[in-house]
């Protein structure tokens, strides 16, 4: 006797595609096949694809982001917004601010996490203040406990690290095997940018995207790869915006490096013309990188049908838009400098994967998997346990309906903010049922009452 059987649909993992009945017990897979036996429970799949459940691997959720300025998710309404889009686990960034211990920022987003978490989490650190005792004795410990992966960044102020910084993060990562993930921007000419756009009048939101053209990006993406390059460490260069930063990707594996690359939805659909709009409604979009143009938008999917990023993450990092502590932060009105940076989109991440990719027929099934679930496992150290179909694995397991046709609106994808940057879009494909560790959070389109299912999951490292 098995607790839930989902019967009849035709599973796809990252590799295979074949029609199998899935057996479940304790939260786990437990048989493939046919004719099974008995369950508790019967989900009938006919007709869907019955696939790993989505893991988004950048998110960020209850991130201090300013004075004033609040994020529009906690952890209930995030993952609850990840559910509905076919998730069921998330890895969001414990933040340490500078002058504060990373392990206390650990212990805080534990507790900020704590019973709200419809989906299963864990968390890589985001490193600002890399002190001999954070770098010496906190980072080690944090890797041996199971948080196995740390983003640096090379712009913001007071995040910004310099190359000497990253080096010796990255000298931690030579010598524990954790992962450095980079948000790869050149911080100075940013700053140059905005004191001249803001010299000459020029700030409206659309000029966030001026501010920070491909160069920058480009350049500070071929400075992280030779820092990692001199260190001997793999490296994840993280939300990849255009043609000219996936080249100096490609470059690096093709000579041999383990340099991986994530690219994300906006950087798919969406254009920097978006940053246009009357009054501030350009704020909307307003990340960073900024979304580009349409050829860069074609890199991207040739970056990802072609393996140079492995991974497709959502980067969600929500903010209302009506609000004075979201996007209407009242000195953004005097220059975009001010406006926070980053835009909600992990309920919508797989929809438009999908839609955009399998039904258009850009990417396979197979490859969707890999690029929204296998993949992100066996980089952060969660496979085989998550981000598979398998005997042994956990149920995380999405049912999705190829046919379903949705039009993207933010009162379907239930985060915390008060609007999504691709409403309207129209969607083929939707998931419709999502199960975490064999627990169905979303039965048929609606939400069940599994807040608090979530746990925290400890990591081992770098696979593939
Ligand atoms: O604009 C963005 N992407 N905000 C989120 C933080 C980051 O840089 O990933
Ligand atoms: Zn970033
Ligand atoms: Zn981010």
């Amino acid at each position: 006797m098995y607790d839930t059987i989902i019967r009849g649909g035709r599973v796809s993992t990252a590799s295979d595609t074949f029609d199998s009945d899935i057996a479940i017990r304790d939260g786990k897979i437990v048989a493939l096949g046919h004719d099974l036996g008995e369950a508790a429970e019967v989900i009938d799949a006919s007709g869907l694809w019955v696939l790993p459940g989505g893991i988004d691997s950048h998110v960020h959720i209850s991130q201090p982001s300013g004075e004033g300025i609040v994020m529009a998710d906690d952890f209930e309404s995030a993952t609850r917004s990840a559910v509905i889009g076919g998730n069921t686990m998330l890895l969001p960034f414990c933040l340490q601010e500078r002058g504060d211990s990373l392990r206390q920022a650990v212990t805080d987003y534990h507790a900020k996490a704590e019973g709200a978490c419809y989906t299963d989490v864990s968390f890589h650190l985001i490193i600002t203040d890399p002190t001999p005792s954070v770098l010496g004795q906190e980072l080690p410990a944090l890797v041996a406990d199971g948080y196995t992966s740390f983003k640096v960044f090379m712009t913001y102020e007071g995040m910004a690290l310099t190359d000497m910084e990253m080096l010796k993060v990255m000298a931690v990562a030579r010598d524990t095997g954790a992962l450095v993930m980079v948000h790869a921007e050149n911080y100075d000419m940013i700053r140059f940018m905005t004191e001249q756009l803001e010299a000459a009048g020029m700030t409206a939101p659309r000029h966030h995207a001026t501010s920070r053209p491909i160069v920058v990006e480009r350049e500070a993406t071929h400075r992280a790869i030779s820092l990692a390059e001199l260190s001997d460490i793999p490296l994840m260069v993280v939300h990849v915006s255009n043609r000219e930063a996936t080249e100096e990707i490609r470059r690096a594996q093709s000579r041999g490096l383990n340099i991986r690359g994530e690219t994300c939805p906006q950087y798919l659909v969406l254009t920097e013309d978006d940053l246009d709009g009357l009054n501030m409604e350009g704020a909307k979009y307003v990340c960073s990188p900024p979304p580009r143009d349409l050829d860069s938008q074609k890199a991207c999917w040739e970056g990802l049908q072609q393996g140079v990023f492995n991974v497709y993450s959502s980067d969600h990092s929500p903010f209302r838009y009506d609000d004075p502590a979201g996007k209407l932060f009242p000195k953004g009105r005097t220059s975009f400098r001010w406006v926070p940076n980053g835009i909600p989109g992990v309920g919508a991440r797989l929809p438009i994967l999908f839609s955009e990719g399998v039904v258009k027929g850009r990417i396979d099934i197979n490859r969707f998997v890999a690029l929204t679930a296998t993949n992100h496992a066996k980089t952060y150290g969660l496979y085989p346990r998550k981000g598979t179909i398998a005997i042994g694995a956990d149920a995380d397991i999405t049912l999705w309906d190829p046919e379903k046709r949705q039009t993207l609106t933010h009162a379907l994808l239930q985060d915390g903010a008060d609007y999504t940057p691709y409403e309207g879009m129209e969607i083929t494909g939707w998931p419709v049922t999502t199960m975490v560790r064999g627990k169905t959070v979303v039965r048929d389109g609606a939400l069940q009452d599994a807040k608090g299912h979530g746990e925290h999951i400890s990591r081992g490292f770098t696979q593939g």
